[in-house]
């Protein structure tokens, strides 16, 4: 399918079949993920999938939104909060991976850029998050290339979903993605005008 196809016929599904997805979806689904580009390609996303009945159930009990369990496969997007201290390492590998070739870098030079001042703890999170979302949109696009629906879930209790999954500390729940067949095939969705988007071109 091509890229803009998938995007034109991306819905949010709030309805899905019980059929269950092939195994082998799952495993593009999570490439998708991994292709994701992340800041100083730092990779912070983890992801959960979740196939089990009994864990399903559970989690119908930590988002008022029931079509999220009746979904055959949920996702639950992480980030993973430690991955920010290898920036350094990401940043290495970056360069060794001529990154940075064509790119002079004498003004810029990646060890003491890694080591620059820590990121207050607002600004970690929401640059974690900014980089799952990358991932997210990556699975949510590869999903309808399957035929499959999917549907950003951030209305969840977090502490409830870290102990259903038994997620450490370290790890911060971003989205919970149901998947499945459709059951549903919705309209688009109204968007403002591309007027209103495009605030000016210089
Ligand atoms: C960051 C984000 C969070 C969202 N959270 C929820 C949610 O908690 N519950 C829900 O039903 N839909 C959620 N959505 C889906 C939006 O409502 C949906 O994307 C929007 O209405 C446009 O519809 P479309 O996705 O079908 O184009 C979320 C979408 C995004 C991108």
């Amino acid at each position: 399918m091509e890229l803009l196809d998938a995007m034109k016929a991306r819905r949010s599904i709030r309805k899905f079949k019980s059929e269950p997805i092939p195994e082998a979806f799952v495993g593009q689904l999570i490439e998708a993920a991994q292709l994701a580009p992340s800041g100083s390609n730092i990779q912070p996303t983890r992801l959960v999938v979740i196939k089990s009945d009994a864990v399903r159930a559970q989690l119908s009990q930590a988002t008022p939104l029931p079509f999220v369990s009746q979904a055959p496969v949920i996702i639950a997007c992480c980030v993973d909060t430690d991955s920010l201290s290898d920036m350094g390492t990401r940043a290495r590998e970056l360069k060794e991976a001529g990154a940075f070739a064509d790119t002079p870098l004498d003004k810029m030079d990646p060890e003491s850029y890694a080591k620059r001042k820590p990121m207050d703890q607002a600004t970690a999170e929401a640059y974690l998050r900014l980089n799952a979302a990358i991932a997210i949109d990556h699975i949510t696009l590869r999903a309808v290339d399957l035929g499959l629906g999917t549907c950003w879930v951030m209305m969840f209790d977090q502490a409830k979903v870290k102990q259903i999954l038994e997620l450490s500390e370290n790890y911060n729940v971003v989205a919970l993605i149901p998947v499945g067949y459709p059951d549903q095939n919705p309209n688009a969705r109204p968007r403002i005008e591309l007027s209103q988007i495009l605030l000016k071109e210089i």
